[in-house]
């Protein structure tokens, strides 16, 4: 795989990814979230405030009286439902043959053999990390896969969660105790991913520093 690096299709997948989920970040943590506080309708004049991640913004409500959605949520359900979807076509795309796509090389601890080839590798590679040197992709790459195949997962119970949230989300009234629930587990979820995702970026600064070049193996023009 590491001649080859992914399959184009792979290739241009990531970059779509890449970019909604970026963006996704950033409008999720900028956004004001519609919700009612409390325990009165939005109808009545008891409504406290929209929420407004930390800020409490002013409340408009529309004429059905359910409190109108901000442009950021709004942006944030369509690149949500948009990823989503990509992740759908991720897993689809797993149970192809195409290089770089497969279930083993997104879950090798699923594998005893790619167990044992995590163990080699860490031995072999983690006293370098404290130097922030990475070993290049021919000395073995199953950590590396081990993560982008945690990221493809945080992202599906991201996405399940986020579809679900979006089909249950009040905007009339407060949230029943099992949407509360599953907006922990995105939000918790999101947190983790976040950390997957930057130590991802780290880690392709670092290899590209260190000559390794492995841009070249994602680039969706080649
Ligand atoms: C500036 C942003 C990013 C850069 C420069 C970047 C770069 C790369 C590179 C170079 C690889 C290939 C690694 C290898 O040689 O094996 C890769 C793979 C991957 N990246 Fe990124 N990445 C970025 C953002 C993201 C984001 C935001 C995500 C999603 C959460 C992501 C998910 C993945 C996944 C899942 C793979 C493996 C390909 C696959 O199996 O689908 N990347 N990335």
């Amino acid at each position: 795989m590491t001649d080859q690096g992914y399959a184009k299709p792979i290739r241009i997948f990531h970059s779509i990814f890449a970019l909604c989920m970026l963006a996704q970040l950033a409008v999720g943590h900028l956004m004001d979230v519609p919700e009612v506080e409390g325990k009165h309708e939005a109808s009545t004049s008891l409504i406290t405030a929209a929420i407004a991640h930390e800020s409490h913004a002013p409340v408009t409500l529309s004429a059905s009286g359910a409190v109108e959605e901000s442009l950021g949520f709004e942006v944030h359900e369509f690149l949500g439902l948009t990823i989503a979807g990509l992740v759908l076509i991720r897993l689809l795309m797993a149970m192809t043959s195409w290089p770089g796509a497969g279930w083993r090389e997104l879950f090798p601890w699923l594998f005893a053999e790619g167990r044992s080839r995590l163990i080699q590798e860490f031995k072999a590679q983690a006293s370098g990390w404290l130097s922030l040197k990475l070993a290049p992709p021919e000395e073995g790459e199953t950590i590396a896969r081990t993560v982008h195949g945690l990221m493809i997962l945080a992202s599906v119970v991201m996405g399940i969660s986020g579809t679900r949230l979006f089909f249950g989300w009040s905007t009339t009234a407060p949230q029943t105790a099992s949407i509360e629930a599953i907006a922990e587990i995105h939000e918790t979820v999101v947190f983790g991913l976040q950390i997957l995702i930057a130590v991802h970026i780290l880690a392709v600064v670092l290899h590209q520093m260190q000559g390794h070049n492995i841009l070249a193996r994602i680039k969706p023009n080649k």
